[in-house]
């Protein structure tokens, strides 16, 4: 193969790929994932059943056996492993983090990228008119999206527990912990532990159905909170997971310093995110980078630019360990004074 050739090859197939993940988004929204989820079936049972036309779904049929989400054996589909994992009751969760990425919402904050980069603005900002978590509050049903796309891409966090030691602690609190995914996960494993949700006002419902139990059991409490502003005290473990990197360095410094002010005596901080290596580039970490650049005023973070904004904050990185998907732990111990 000539170089042209080569070249082109490999552009069709960076430029092609949203077609691909829309059509994977498509085949969950139509029902074609949860349908053969219930076992095989041929275009026309599929069609049939779900109200669709024969013809055009075979050929979406097709492209999702080429991305590798279907199998195609005499006539009847089937899901992959890669499939299976989008069925609505699946334990990952994944379908709503492909209903979030694919939702208009993202769509279009991606369109105004290169505004973004032109100018220093916002793209989610140029797009929709408002800072993204203004916007949430403001679109029920796409907080409901992204509250549920945040708790399916924060699975990593099930990992937390098994590099991180509970035993000390009393209370942890997660500050702007989502849905409380991250803080069930943690509770489950450190049965003497307390935990508190902080949240946004707006984020409550979703955090108060998933920690219904331990709501009920007095194993967790739930608050009101902005740490912009301060954080509650009485814990002594902090989760700040993928919130940092949401924010300008001078907001992330504030909610370092609210976070240490408010730590119980011995305390950590635990920051979860991608954290970018000072070489090379690890695709996932950079897609992110520039998403966080296309909906906030946040990025990721090399190590050193983290410990840069804790020392600031009062607070010094103890250690760094590795989570899943790109994502890394990092331990922070307050500076004596
Ligand atoms: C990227 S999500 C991460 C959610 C969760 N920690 C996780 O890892 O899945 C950022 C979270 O910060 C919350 N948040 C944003 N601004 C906040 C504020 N000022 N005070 C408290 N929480 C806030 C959002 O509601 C959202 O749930």
């Amino acid at each position: 193969m000539t170089e042209d050739e080569n070249a082109g090859r490999e552009l069709i197939r960076l430029m092609t790929g949203p077609w691909a993940a829309r059509s994977v988004a498509a085949a969950v929204r139509l029902g074609v994932v949860d349908h053969l989820a219930e076992g095989a079936a041929d275009t026309a049972e599929l069609a049939e059943s779900l109200g669709l036309r024969a013809d055009r779904l075979n050929r979406l049929l097709r492209l999702l056996s080429a991305v590798d989400v279907v199998r195609t054996r005499s006539g009847r589909h089937e899901l992959t492993d890669t499939g299976a994992a989008l069925h609505r009751k699946h334990p990952s969760r994944l379908r709503d983090l492909v209903l979030l990425y694919d939702s208009a919402m993202f769509a279009q904050a991606w369109g105004s990228l290169e505004e973004s980069v032109r100018t220093g603005r916002t793209a989610f900002e140029v797009a929709h008119g408002t800072d993204v978590f203004s916007y949430l509050s403001d679109h029920p049903e796409d907080a409901g999206l992204y509250s549920a796309g945040m708790a399916a891409g924060g699975r990593f966090g099930t990992a937390l527990p098994a590099v991180y030691d509970f035993t000390g602690a009393r209370v942890v609190a997660d500050l702007g912990g989502g849905d409380g995914d991250l803080l069930a996960t943690v509770l489950d494993h450190a049965p003497h532990l307390h935990g508190v949700l902080v949240e946004r006002p707006t984020a409550l419902p979703a955090a108060r159905e998933r920690l219904s139990a331990y709501l009920e059991s007095g194993r967790a409490t739930i608050e009101a909170g902005d740490f912009l502003e301060s954080v509650p005290p009485g814990a002594d473990v902090h989760i700040l997971s993928r919130v940092l990197h949401n924010w300008s360095d001078d907001r992330a410094r504030a909610v370092l310093r609210h976070s240490r002010e408010a730590l119980a005596p011995g305390g950590r901080v635990l920051i979860l995110e991608r954290i970018l290596p000072d070489d090379g580039s690890p695709l996932l970490s950079s897609l992110f980078d520039v998403h966080m650049l296309v909906m906030t005023t946040g990025a990721e973070r090399t190590e050193h630019q983290y410990e840069t904004l804790l020392r600031e904050a009062g607070l010094t990185t103890e250690r760094v360990a590795d989570l899943s998907l790109e994502m890394r732990l990092l331990v922070a111990a307050p500076l004596p004074g």
